[in-house]
């Protein structure tokens, strides 16, 4: 790995975070020697709280039961890091799978979801006023953390390959330009969701990542890669990830059990450059001490259980669940909405993003005009880098209701699309009239 300054990385509010003395003690006692006497933590008796054990019963059949000095860890404060089984577990998982170049080069850390790492890492990197790369479209979540920010997003147009490196060249020199003209800072990250990518369904294929990647050093930018859909795809082969590909240690990754697992018992890693994920740390620590322990264990006994492997099987089914669904619901799009919309097959995920032919808005539309007729589909401008601009494209689930539900929702949606068609042409007419009249 290059000599990258990652303190460039770390806005002035997190630079000023340090670590408290109980976390690091709480870290010392729990890998230390088992003799060590401490009169240091804070910690409750676990001999006070009031489980005896936890039975986990599989939908295979197969149970566990979380008791005795695991139940006692389970219910404990631990490092911040992570739950240390677990840990070591994500670690061969993630070394294992993504085999990342200078792999002592960088840290992990357990999480609440992606979402948590996510906002942690952009709340290190970002300063008010400063500006964000990200894919157009892109997941709504995203905007979420920035917006408080005032962040100017930098939205790069995308094919059905992601986004296209030309038009990042173009955006990064027209920063460079503002910069050097005195008006503004150049991007320092780039948010980027690479397989089934919410909401468009797209993945990028490895060359293309190799192209991002080089402008992304060229310009010193670090990319987050957001990868919550990573064992949701319909590809042939497993996607080769930005961290695969990081020479110079400028990738940081999220990974998330909620689309394979369980979206609820909150859990997810992050892996980058030491330094950044230092700092991340004591963010968290500061905010929530540590992720839910009992959420880590029960992760850490089906890694246990099923093996690595094990595991990539049954995210391989939770695929072919999905996949079913994403060929019914084109199925009935290709019936109801052939000649009024136009749609990509997604490549994975849980969506399809499509857009209207005839309408240039749909927002009324959706939510006016589609609530009353019981059908809810999410307006693209939600997903858009400006989301004040008119955007005809919808993001569609097929993810939970059921495949009736999904027939009939696109075959009302047709007739919404037809109605909205007559309701336009109607204003077009009267438009048309009034400047007759007058
Ligand atoms: C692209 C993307 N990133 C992150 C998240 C949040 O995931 P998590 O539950 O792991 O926080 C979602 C959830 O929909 C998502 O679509």
């Amino acid at each position: 790995m290059s000599a990258i300054d990652y303190g460039y990385f770390i806005n002035a509010i997190s630079a000023r975070r340090r670590p408290a003395l109980t976390r690091e003690i709480t870290k010392r006692q729990y890998n230390g020697p088992k003799d060590q006497i401490s009169l240091a933590e804070g910690v409750p008796n676990e001999i006070t709280f009031p489980f005896e054990s936890i039975a986990v019963t599989l939908k295979d059949g197969s149970k566990f039961d979380i008791k005795g000095q695991e139940l006692a860890s389970a219910l404990q404060y631990i490092p911040t890091q992570g739950y240390p089984p677990l840990l070591k577990c994500v670690k061969e998982f993630t070394q294992k799978i993504h085999n990342p170049p200078g792999w002592d080069k960088y840290e992990m850390i357990i999480t609440n979801g992606s979402q948590d790492g996510m906002s942690r890492t952009l709340e290190m990197i970002l300063e008010e006023n400063d500006s964000m790369l990200v894919q157009n479209p892109y997941y709504a979540g995203t905007e979420a953390i920035v917006k408080p920010l005032n962040v100017n997003v930098i939205g790069i147009d995308q094919d059905e390959f992601g986004i296209i490196p030309q038009k990042l060249v173009d955006a990064l020199e027209n920063c460079k330009k503002y910069t050097e003209e005195g008006g503004g800072r150049m991007p320092k990250v780039m948010y980027l969701n690479p397989t089934a990518s919410n909401p468009s369904g797209r993945t990028i294929p490895t060359d293309r990542k190799r192209e991002i990647y080089q402008i992304c050093c060229k310009y010193n930018i670090i990319i987050l890669e957001d990868d919550a859909y990573y064992f949701l795809h319909f590809l042939d082969e497993q996607p080769v990830s930005f961290l695969s590909l990081d020479t110079e240690g400028r990738v940081i990754r999220l990974d998330s059990m909620s689309k394979v697992l369980s979206s609820g018992l909150r859990l997810g890693w992050l892996i980058g450059p030491k330094k950044l994920v230092e700092n991340i740390e004591i963010h968290i620590s500061s905010c929530i001490i540590h992720s839910s322990v009992l959420s880590q264990v029960i992760l850490e006994n089906l890694f246990r259980k099923w093996g690595i492997n094990g595991l990539l099987s049954y995210f391989e089914k939770v695929a072919a669940f999905y996949r079913v669904r994403r060929d019914f619901t084109i199925a009935c799009m290709e019936k109801h909405l052939k000649g009024l919309c136009e749609w990509e097959v997604p490549t994975g995920g849980m969506f399809i993003w499509f857009k209207v032919l005839g309408v240039s808005d749909v927002y009324d539309m959706l939510l006016t005009r589609g609530l009353k007729k019981h059908i809810t589909f999410i307006p693209g401008q939600n997903y858009m880098a400006d989301p004040a601009a008119a955007c005809n494209y919808i993001r569609a689930s097929y993810s939970k209701a059921t495949l009736k539900q999904i027939e009939k929702a696109m075959q009302t949606l047709a007739k919404l699309i037809r109605e909205e068609h007559l309701l336009l042409r109607r204003k077009l007419d009267s438009l048309e009239e009034d400047l007759i009249i007058t």
